[in-house]
């Protein structure tokens, strides 16, 4: 059989890491905070964990299969089921759409990712003990301030993610995954801890889960859908590579439910660590991408001990945000490697350094770029910077179209006896996820998008 020649995961461990490593991220601990602040709060968190239940679970769910049914990479994949199910080779399309996503997500990622590197510094030099929030202010805005040192930790970040790729040394990275990611969790429970004993918890519960409809606006419905598929590393052929390596006798919905659950609970656990400490210094929610640098090291510089809780959530931080980089680079090197002539390593150096290069747009639009809006003519996206952009054209319009595209070859393209018998799952069970996956899904994608426009 030909399926033989493809490699396969060692264990069901180690995809559940893999997968845990693409999906926990800077997206739960960074972004979903910041977003929840701008959006109002609760009933934001409340669509979002709606959006994972009805359309990530089903989507996460299609990718895996298509990639186990393709065995190959999402590319070839797509194009040998559209051969095998008779279909438009236009499908073939979402895998294209993967990789220009992944190339664009994966630059402005690994500016953030930096940050975290230089807030590991700053932590070390002990530089957050007393601060007020001015000065935690001040911290973050001087760094942003500044070009040369933003673009070193950059470099620096992706270095560490071209030295991974390049040599493969994913079964290192699968051992640390198993250690840091449950420290994680762990310094995420002592900071909620002390966010529960240090004023303002009662205020930061009722933020994130009193849900005020009338704060949440259409662009706020949207942004909680394109940060699902964000947060669960959907829509960019991610999944189906790593379904590609998925053995057959894997339970494809009892995996998803465990990813699922742990992504959502990570990034619930740090809108609970961290608002409770903005409502207790009067910070404002929506300070936008800079919540967890401008809150956090208030936390870290007067708890005791909070030296060294805030180099080690810092190095955790990256740690999360360096295996989440490593599954955005490795599809475009795997592409490129397959299309050009280049050999693994030049077709990883290429990649890398390509993503390096745009990353500077990213670095550029926090200070000497930060009044261009190159899209300002339309009235939608006026003051919106180079990094704006980048993030609002890959959630809310990539991710979701090509995760939708493959929501929908899954569920109409796809026979109901070869889905059942691939996923396993009882009749009941399977009967809901096939209905989810038909309309539930598919329809959530096209209202919100309709919606928005
Ligand atoms: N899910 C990661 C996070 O939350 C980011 C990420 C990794 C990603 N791979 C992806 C996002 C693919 C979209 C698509 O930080």
């Amino acid at each position: 059989m030909s399926k033989q020649s493809h490699a396969q995961w060692s264990s069901r461990l180690a995809f559940i890491l893999a997968a845990v490593g693409s999906s926990v991220g800077l997206g739960n601990i960074w972004k979903f905070p910041y977003m929840t602040g701008e959006s109002g709060g609760g009933a934001f968190v409340l669509i979002y964990l709606v959006c994972i239940a009805l359309v990530g679970v089903p989507i996460l769910m299609s990718e895996w299969l298509i990639g186990r049914l393709g065995q190959r990479n999402p590319i070839a994949s797509m194009s040998l089921l559209t051969r095998r199910f008779k279909r438009s080779p236009a499908w073939v399309l979402i895998g294209v759409f993967g990789i220009l996503g992944a190339y664009l997500i994966l630059s402005f990622y690994s500016v953030i990712g930096g940050w975290g590197l230089a807030y590991i510094e700053l932590g070390a030099s002990n530089a957050f003990a007393g601060l007020d929030s001015a000065a935690v202010g001040d911290m973050f805005s001087g760094l942003l301030a500044d070009p040369t040192r933003l673009l070193l930790w950059h470099s620096l970040f992706m270095l560490l993610t071209i030295g991974v790729v390049l040599g493969g040394v994913t079964g290192g990275l699968e051992r640390a995954t198993k250690l840091l990611m449950p420290a994680l969790v762990v310094l995420l429970v002592v900071l909620v801890g002390y966010a529960a004993t240090s004023g303002a918890f009662a205020e930061g519960v009722a933020y994130l889960f009193t849900p005020d409809f009338s704060r949440l606006s259409k662009d706020g419905v949207l942004a909680a859908l394109g940060h699902a598929f964000f947060t669960l590393s959907l829509g960019m052929g991610i999944m189906i590579a790593y379904g590609s390596y998925l053995p057959q006798e894997v339970n494809i919905g009892r995996s998803a439910l465990i990813v699922v659950v742990m992504d959502t609970v990570i990034a619930l656990m740090a809108g609970l660590a961290i608002f409770p400490v903005v409502f207790a210094n009067e910070l404002s929610p929506a300070a936008g991408p800079g919540l967890i640098f401008q809150t956090l090291p208030l936390a870290f510089g007067h708890m005791t001990g909070g030296w060294l809780f805030g180099v080690l959530f810092f190095v955790l931080l990256v740690f999360a945000a360096w295996t989440s980089a490593i599954s955005l680079l490795e599809p475009i090197v795997e592409w490129l490697e397959e299309r050009t002539p280049l050999s693994r390593v030049g077709a990883t150096l290429v990649a890398g350094a390509a993503t390096w290069a745009l990353g500077i747009v990213t670095v550029l639009s926090f200070n000497v770029w930060s009044g261009v809006a190159p899209l300002g003519v339309f009235a939608k996206f006026d003051g919106m910077t180079m990094f704006d952009l980048l993030d609002y054209f890959t959630s809310k319009l990539i991710l979701p179209l090509t995760g939708l595209a493959a929501v929908l070859f899954v569920g109409w393209c796809i026979g109901r006896e070869e889905l059942h018998a691939n996923l396993k799952m009882g009749d009941g069970a399977f009967a809901l996820w096939r209905f989810a996956a038909r309309y539930v899904a598919p329809l959530g994608v096209i209202v919100v998008f309709l919606g928005s426009l």
